[in-house]
């Protein structure tokens, strides 16, 4: 079976990325079912047989306009396909679209017509706005950790940074590799637009990662491997804390001046 990826290396490898952290993500436990998904903005790799390649699919809507990924390309996850599938096989499990010129709409291009996942509007909204600040991130995760979505579970923790500051004192390397902390999105419906519009402002509150109340989380990065490396350390992060407590005592945690002191050595921007 011909794929569109077998003569183009580049966009081979991205989508093979992809693979690579579904398996991570159905290994951790993260990816229960058809949990998570994940959109990846494929366009620096689209040549020009690409672009004369018809649509599989007639235009669906997205449901909202997004000016800024006019002639933009995105490789998607299928909606109800698993991620443990998907580590096998992504383009059985996930499918290229391209946006269309009223830039409220996608097709569908290769391989088969297997339909975006159901929080696409999310993200490509969050793509929408990444490409408008000129920001050099191209991929977005949402996943199920469990220790991350069971936090969300106690109010004290959707309290603006009071997670983030907790989780970058469980250990160094959560604050070096998560610089910009967990920033919070208070419950709302999955797949929506509100929900869309909940996370961009969330994002651009300056994170990387937001959580979902009582669902999951939801970052971005230069590329997926990236953006899931920033959800693993904050749910060690949260690992930490839950062991300390299991083991009857609340974590001491790095003192403010330790942690002053990371942020001034690295140069980290918060
Ligand atoms: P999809 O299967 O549509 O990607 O949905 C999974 C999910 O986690 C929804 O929030
Ligand atoms: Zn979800």
């Amino acid at each position: 079976m011909k794929s569109i990826l077998d003569v183009r290396p580049q966009l081979h490898d991205a989508i093979w990325d992809v693979a690579e952290v579904a398996g991570y993500l159905w290994e951790k436990g993260w990816a229960e079912r058809n949990g998570g998904n994940i959109t990846v903005n494929i366009t620096e790799y689209v040549d020009d047989f690409m672009r004369s390649m018809p649509a599989i699919c007639e235009p669906r809507a997205i449901g909202t306009t997004l000016p800024h990924l006019k002639d933009t390309w995105f490789y998607c996850k299928g909606t109800q396909k698993r991620m443990r599938d998907l580590a096998n096989a992504p383009m059985q499990n996930g499918s290229i679209i391209r946006i269309t010129d009223d830039c409220a709409h996608y097709e569908i291009v290769a391989d088969h017509p297997v339909a975006p996942t159901s929080e696409l509007p999310s993200h490509l909204s969050v793509h929408n706005y990444l490409l408008a600040k000129g920001s050099p991130y191209r991929a977005s995760l949402h996943t199920h950790p469990i220790e991350l979505v069971a936090m969300t579970h106690c109010r004290k923790f959707m309290e603006k940074d009071v997670a983030t500051k907790l989780l970058w004192s469980m250990i160094p390397e959560t604050k070096a590799f998560c610089p910009r902390g967990l920033g919070m999105v208070p419950y709302l419906m999955p797949s929506g637009v509100e929900l869309a519009e909940a996370t961009i402002k969330a994002i651009d509150d300056d994170y990387d990662v937001v959580m979902w109340e009582k669902h999951g989380v939801f970052a971005v990065d230069t590329d997926i491997m990236s953006a899931f490396d920033q959800v693993d350390v904050l749910n060690k992060a949260a690992l930490i804390y839950i062991a300390s407590k299991n083991m009857g005592f609340e974590p001491e945690g790095m003192s403010d001046a330790q942690m002053k002191e990371l942020s001034d050595t690295f140069g980290l921007p918060k």
